[in-house]
């Protein structure tokens, strides 16, 4: 290749979009504006509190197959987490309050390092939610078969045991079997003796729901969602009241039991429970006063769920003694370790709500940003079409939801959930470089909330979020592989479709320059 065609695409890749641009078409967008500080926050914790805390709390406390735990120090690791969000926290809300424009850090990388990086973000940004699903979809099944377990005395048996074909993927039957030497063939129906039969049914059919109900309008979504929220904040809250009379200290010796190791990996695990917060930005357009909502909503959340964590890690590993910890469902196996077994039934119902209302804001944000990404012709335009009745972007909804549903017969929740992790962390650094690059180009633009102690504290956010996943990589092989292969992919289809489709635009535009009639002055 010539070198002035190799200075040409590189020229191309780095262009940057500015911001007044960005806002300008934010301001024609057909979305409407309906959001209030309140739905935000309701939209954050509806994001955050979810699988993390219900589900892999047990994973990070306990160890997973890749990776040991950090046992009763599981309340360090959620404090490092915690720490790698708050920095990415706030300059997610110097960004969102400065440009308030839908598509979260796809948006934020497009103004500040280039259309080749934007379009790697919201690549990236796919496995934080589309992805990120899957574990979710595949927690709310674990969950769902807890509740039916439950009524067994009133429900029929092929209700309460319904087959493990119709409610699990076939790489968890096939673990399963596996770990407790069954034979795989007596569990899943085989088409033509060769084509194996596996599906996460009630996990299709709830997506399948959501996604109707997301077409129908993002106000009808979030007053749903607020339902969800509250149920679920009322368990969690109950399930710290009512553990902390059965909490015995001496349950948190050995606090450490698998030292730095086990505290660095649940923070990489525990992570999961943050995500989240980020959710709101999408909403960006949708929000009636995002200067000044924007921050209050992601910080307003973060601290929330902080609190909410370490009361359920206190009482969590303070109740149950280290090495007894269920990694299915560890809250609701609590209260039957200390003899409540009526509100585990009722933990049942508050996890069920949060990974539902999860489910709900996580497909809400895939849209968004799609959205925004084929707005720049990354995607195509036929995609974005609006529901003429309910203003909605339909399609690309129809296409989210059938690629959770796809994607949930053949991954399983612990692949997903890294990978996930993986694609959180790196969106967070790239948010955290963004502001100080933003600092810099454009230092006069109006910044309604401005990141405390720049550049230290972004700074501190690629540090903490990068070495938790570099560390965490040193473990987690099979992941550690998926995700330069996804990223490949991204890079694959930007030269394929998207580069060619920015240079169409271009010239279009010019175009356009072109015949405008000249004012004479
Ligand atoms: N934070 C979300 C959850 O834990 C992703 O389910």
């Amino acid at each position: 290749m010539e070198r002035s065609m190799i200075k040409s695409i590189l020229s191309n890749a780095l262009k940057t979009k500015s911001p007044d641009e960005l806002i300008a078409t934010s301001k024609k967008s057909e979305l409407k504006k309906t959001l209030n500080v309140f739905d935000l926050i309701v939209i954050g914790i509806g994001a955050v509190v979810g699988t993390g805390i219900f589900t892999i709390i047990g994973s990070a406390i306990q160890g997973g197959p890749e990776g040991v735990g950090a046992g009763p120090a599981v309340i360090v690791s959620m404090v490092l987490a915690v720490v790698a969000c708050i920095f990415s926290a706030l300059c997610y809300s110097e960004i969102a309050a400065m440009i308030p424009v839908a598509g979260s850090a796809y948006t934020y990388t497009y103004a500040t390092m280039g259309e080749f990086m934007a379009w790697m973000v919201g690549w990236i940004l796919m496995l934080e939610y589309a992805i990120g699903n899957i574990t979710v979809a595949s927690a709310w099944t674990g969950y769902f078969t807890q509740l039916l377990k439950g009524f067994k005395h009133i429900l029929p048996d092929f209700v309460v045991n319904f087959p493990l074909w119709l409610r699990m993927d076939y790489r968890s039957i096939a673990a399963m079997c596996d770990k407790y030497g069954m034979d795989i063939h007596d569990k899943i129906p085989y088409i033509f003796g060769h084509i194996p039969v596996a599906m996460n049914l009630p996990a299709i059919a709830l997506v399948l729901i959501l996604t109707l109900l997301l077409i129908k309008g993002v106000k009808e979504s979030t007053r749903f969602a607020s339902v969800m929220v509250a149920v679920n904040l009322l368990i969690i809250t109950s399930f710290i009241v009512v553990g902390a009379f059965y909490v015995k200290p001496e349950n948190w010796t050995p606090f450490a039991p698998n030292g730095f190791s086990g505290i660095f990996m649940g923070a990489f695990l525990i992570f999961f429970a943050y995500i989240g917060f980020d959710a709101i930005s999408t909403t960006a357009e949708e929000t009636e006063n995002p200067q000044r909502d924007l921050p209050i909503g992601i910080l307003g959340t973060l601290f929330i769920c902080t609190v909410l964590y370490i009361g359920v890690a206190l009482v969590l590993t303070g109740t149950v003694p280290f090495g007894q910890i269920d990694t299915q469902a560890p809250i609701a196996h609590a209260m039957r370790y200390i003899q409540k077994d009526w509100f585990a039934g009722l933990i049942s119902v508050g996890a069920l709500c949060g990974l539902t209302s999860v489910l709900l804001i996580y497909q809400l944000g895939t849209t968004r940003i799609l959205y925004a990404m084929s707005r720049d012709r990354f995607l195509p335009k036929s995609l974005r079409l609006i529901h003429k009745k309910f203003r909605t972007p339909h399609v690309l909804t129809w296409i989210s939801g059938i690629v959770v549903i796809v994607c949930s017969l053949i991954m399983d929740l612990n692949i997903s959930a890294e990978l996930c992790n993986f694609g959180t962390f790196t969106s967070f650094i790239i948010i955290c470089i963004a502001v100080l690059i933003l600092r810099k180009t454009d230092p006069d633009r109006p910044r309604p909330f401005k990141v405390p102690f720049s550049p230290f504290f972004p700074i501190l956010g690629i540090i903490t979020c990068g070495g938790l996943m570099i560390y965490s990589m040193k473990f987690l092989t099979t992941s550690s592989l998926y995700f330069p292969l996804w990223l490949l992919m991204g890079v694959a289809i930007y030269a394929g479709y998207g580069y060619e489709q920015k240079r169409l635009e271009e010239k279009q535009k010019a175009q356009r320059t072109l015949k405008q009639p000249k004012v004479e002055v």
